[in-house]
């Protein structure tokens, strides 16, 4: 039931199969100017069926209180952890409607200040969440509101954006899923949320969320891996079922590397972001990212394992056990979500940007300019929790600043408002870097050295000395971040932003 899709390129690894029937839906974009690349050249997403549903309307109110709270994550028998949530839960999950507007209350009872970023949402830049870039940090007792309508379905998440290391390493950290993709409903409908913690077992307590040993390389790795907090949990579901798996990975560090072993899997959507459906191989799962699967549940008395295969020994992430009776004997082929409203960058005639993820250099002190007095950003660097805490990484040879408060950073490029850009990451470093830019959906064009579908993202894993090409159209104005996602090289200097003018 498999194509071979030959893309006629050459030096590309593995074309990838396809499921045969949706192989005729896929347009047939060409991408102009885009050489070398391993990408098929052709958008998976422009055969997808249109939305017809009406969009939702109305108010939904969340209140959302950051705060410690406890939380067995060493197991029944273990010690209980100290963790800073949301909510009640662990990790809240929010499903809303397309089309509904989100109001959220935040209170900080934490001993610091934080914020809340809305990782993946193409809103307006005043509610993106990045203390002195987009808003003033939300101190310790106050309160703050954003007000925003995804524009998009998919599955997103919120976290801090100051002093992440510790914040998100405590588990502040939620989901927001908006629903209206699909065209047939599917039998379940999962979230499992990956995180690692840094616990030492005999207490419960944390150990250092970054080491400078980590933070040089390829992060500093939890001790405890969970998914939703738990150990390897098992999942009951309906046998013969085509369940959907919300795949996110909120830990700060590690890189998966998601297969399904005992059954069969395509995905359908990344960061959210709709696309025709194609077999789950293996995809690498970086920090941030997020996959969408369907998963054909075993039958009454089997199972299915989500695997991690990036480990020397795969690891189990959870299981899937049939159970009930049986949904249906029809043959795997899911049915695709519907087409996203993302604006399609016109590549002909682009500005052309490049961006390169490296060590920081010396003259590291070149990216800045005198501040003002009263520069937001320049209090942002008097600003422990905001500034680099050292200076590892780089961006196009600079470097977020540590506390230097009488220099603040420039953009590190400045976009006219509407125009389609096409940005070339490269990774001139031995280490993996998950590269997020806030506010816009990009799209993947092609890897130097990976066979990429042509997808939708707002977060993409540059392997060692890969160079990945991507188009956005920068349709809203403001300052919007650029920055690795493995936390301790955010927070070390690999950030900066884009001002979209
Ligand atoms: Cu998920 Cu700048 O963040
Ligand atoms: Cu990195």
């Amino acid at each position: 039931m498999f194509a071979v899709q030959n893309d006629g390129l050459h030096g590309c690894p593995m074309p990838q199969r396809r499921f045969s029937r949706r192989s005729l839906l896929g347009g047939g974009l060409a991408v102009a100017g885009v050489a070398a690349l391993c990408g098929r050249g052709q958008a998976r997403t422009a055969g997808l069926p249109p939305r017809l549903r009406a969009a939702a309307q109305g108010e939904r109110r969340l209140s959302l209180v950051a705060a410690e709270r406890r939380a067995k994550l060493l197991g029944a028998d273990g010690p209980d952890s100290a963790v800073w949530t949301y909510g009640e839960k662990l990790f809240e999950v929010v499903r809303i409607a397309q089309g509904e507007t989100l109001a959220v209350e935040l209170e900080n009872r934490l001993a610091e200040h934080t914020a809340i970023h809305w990782h993946g949402l193409r809103i307006p830049n005043d509610q993106d969440g990045v203390p002195y870039v987009t808003q003033p940090p939300v101190r310790p007792g106050e309160r703050h509101s954003y007000r925003f309508t995804p524009p998009d379905t998919g599955t997103f998440w919120f976290h801090p954006h100051c002093d992440t290391v510790a914040q998100l390493g405590r588990g502040l950290a939620g989901v927001l899923i908006v629903e209206g993709d699909e065209t047939a409903p599917y039998d379940a409908d999962l979230a499992l949320l990956l995180k690692d913690w840094r616990l030492d077992p005999a207490s419960g307590g944390y150990l250092p969320f970054m080491t400078q040993r980590g933070a040089l390389r390829a992060g500093t790795f939890g001790t405890v891996r969970t998914v939703n907090g738990e150990t390897a949990p098992r999942l009951t579901v309906r046998a013969g079922g085509d369940v959907r798996l919300r795949l996110l990975n909120l830990d700060s560090t590690r890189v998966g590397d998601i297969g399904v072993d005992g059954g069969e899997a395509a995905v359908i959507a990344i960061d959210g972001n709709p696309i025709a459906p194609f077999p789950l191989k293996d995809w690498r799962l970086g920090p941030a990212m997020r996959l969408d699967l369907v998963v054909r549940a075993p039958a009454a008395g089997g199972e299915v394992r989500l695997m991690d295969y990036f480990a020397a020994e795969p690891v189990v992430l959870a299981t899937l056990a049939g159970a009930w009776a049986p949904a249906r004997g029809k043959a795997f082929d899911p049915t695709p979500l519907t087409r996203s409203a993302i604006p399609e960058p016109r590549i002909r005639g682009a500005e052309r940007l490049t961006f390169a993820f490296a060590t920081a250099s010396k003259q590291k002190s070149a990216l800045a300019v005198s501040a003002d007095d009263g520069d937001p950003l320049a209090a942002a660097l008097l600003d422990s929790l905001c500034a680099a805490s050292t200076v590892n990484w780089s961006i196009n040879r600079e470097a977020w600043p540590v506390g230097d408060h009488s220099r603040v950073p420039k953009p590190l490029a400045v976009l006219r408002e509407g125009r389609t850009y096409v940005a070339e990451l490269s990774n001139e470093t031995p280490h993996v870097h998950p590269i997020h830019l806030h506010g816009f959906t990009f799209k993947v064009l092609g890897s130097t050295k990976r066979e990429l579908p042509v997808h939708f993202a707002d977060t993409v894993l540059l392997t060692p000395n890969e160079r990945i090409t991507i188009a956005f159209v920068a349709d809203r104005p403001g300052d919007w971040m650029i920055h690795c996602h493995l936390i301790e090289h955010q927070e070390t200097g690999m950030m900066g932003y884009l001002k979209v003018v």
